[in-house]
Formats: structure tokens, sequence, C-alpha cells
């Protein structure tokens, strides 16, 4: 099999990072977006693409996935992780809060893949993969934008799995709970904060990124092209999709 390009975005840290090493790991050429450089992953991942930018600025987006193109000869996965998750009281939510969470999680998926298209129709195969969150049924009061925009993603997820169908590229969603990251650990009152949350699984520890990789993996399988327009909730049983 040809080496397979993989693009995800938000791979500074956190879960972007442990998909993009994870992915190379399987054989992948690694290219990673993200707001700011990328050096630790870069130290992980051999042959690593950073590109530093706006994952919600069309621009931007377009000119990274040429990059990618130029330089590994095409692009077969696209990891939608970039996100951003603030906390805050509805009431205090102001317009421009609203929007950043919209277009980083939301319309930033939507400018990637549908620039990331045509390099997957050319291949004839293709996996886009989108980071949604189990937030959207535990639904915490503090984060009325941020469940929103994953419930969105997950909608996005389904119908474009229908319109990607023809071109034999899957579109699945993961679902994730509260995951032990840098930004998670600073976002206090995130869905509860970590005690809470693992308060409600059935699984009795806090998630950690690498307890991920192996979903990923399956999702974007060269056997999983029957799996599509799926979200897949890896929450350690605290809410059922
Ligand atoms: N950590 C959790 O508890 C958790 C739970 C469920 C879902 N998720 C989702 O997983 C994804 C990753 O979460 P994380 O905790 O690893 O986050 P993180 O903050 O550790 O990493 C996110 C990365 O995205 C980048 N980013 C943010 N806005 C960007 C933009 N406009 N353009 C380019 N890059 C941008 C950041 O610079 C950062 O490096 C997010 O979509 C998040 O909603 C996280």
């Amino acid at each position: 099999m040809e080496t397979r390009t993989a693009l995800v975005t938000g791979a500074a840290q956190g879960l972007g990072q442990e998909f993009a090493v994870a992915l190379a790991g399987r054989g992948y050429r690694v290219a990673g977006l993200d707001l700011e450089p990328q050096p630790e992953t870069a130290a992980k991942v051999a042959d690593y693409l950073e590109l530093v930018g706006d994952v919600a600025d069309p621009g931007t987006v377009q000119e990274g996935i040429e990059r990618i193109a130029d330089r590994f000869g095409g692009l077969h996965v696209v990891v939608n992780n970039a996100g951003v998750y603030p906390a805050k009281p509805f009431e205090e939510t102001t317009v421009e809060d609203w929007r950043r969470v919209m277009r980083v999680n939301l319309e930033a998926p939507f400018l990637v893949t549908r620039a990331a298209l045509p390099y997957l129709k050319a291949a004839g195969w293709g996996r886009v993969v989108n980071i949604a969150s189990a937030a959207v049924l535990t639904a915490p009061p503090d984060m009325v934008p941020y469940v929103a925009s994953k419930m969105g993603l997950i909608g996005f997820t389904r119908s474009l799995a229908a319109a990607l169908a023809p071109y034999a590229v899957t579109v699945n969603a993961i679902a994730p709970s509260m995951v032990r990251t840098a930004t998670a650990e600073r976002t206090v009152g995130a869905d509860g904060g970590f005690e809470a949350v693992c308060a409600g699984q059935l699984v009795d520890r806090t998630q950690e990124p690498a307890d991920l990789v192996s979903t990923l993996l399956y999702v974007v399988d060269e056997g999983s092209g029957f799996l599509t327009g799926q979200t897949l909730n890896v929450s350690g049983g605290s809410a059922y999709l």
C-alpha cells in the first residue's frame, strides 16, 4: 500500500499531538495545522510538516492543504481536532464568544474538509474524522456554545458522510468524555471538572489522550470502509449516543 498522508488540526498539544504521533507510528506522513508552532510534535514525528495558522481562515486552510500536497504528493486522512471549549455562564456569553466557538469548532471542519476534498477524491479513498464531545449529552450549563458547536459537528458528520460516500471517503466523529490535557486542566468548570466527570463514568478514572488512539486508528483503518456517518462515544460509559 502506498504511504498515506494525514492532516491533524490542533496538533501542537493535547489530543492533536497524540493523534499525530499515533498516525506517524502507523506509517502515515503527517502534517499539523495549529495557531501555535508545534516543536513538541515535530520532535516526535519523523518528516513532520508544521503549518502555523488559523484553521478558521479560508485562505490559510487552502494554502496549508496545497503545501501538504506539494510536500507529500497527496492527502488521505483529515482529523478535524482543533477546538476551543471556554467555560462561561450563558448570561455572560457575548456574540464574539459564540462566534469564535462556532468558527473554530464547526466552520473550520467545513473549510478544511472542503479544501481537502479534491485530494481525497484524486486518491479514490479517504477518511475524515471529526473530534466531537460527549458533552453534547452531559450538556454542562456553562458550555452552551461549545455543546451547540459539537452537536452541529455531529450533524455535519452525518450529512457529509452521505455527500462523500460516492468517493469512498468515510466521515465519522469521535466523542470523548473529559480528557486530561493541559487546556482541560486549566478550564475550571468545564463539564463540572475531572472529579465530577469521573463520578459519572462507569470507568473509574480520568480519560487520557492515549485512550482515544485505538478508536482513531480503527476509524481510519483500511478495513473500516463500512463505518461512516457515525459518532463513536468514547466516554467511559458516562453518556450514551
Ligand atoms: N480535553 C477534553 O477534555 C476534551 C473532551 C472532549 C472533546 N475534546 C475536543 O478535543 C479537541 C482537542 O482538545 P484538547 O483538550 O486536546 O485541546 P488543546 O487546547 O490541548 O489543543 C487544541 C489545539 O488546537 C489549537 N487551536 C485552537 N484554535 C485554533 C485555531 N483557530 N486554528 C488552529 N489551531 C487552533 C490550539 O492552539 C491547540 O494547540 C477539541 O476539539 C476539543 O473540543 C476535548
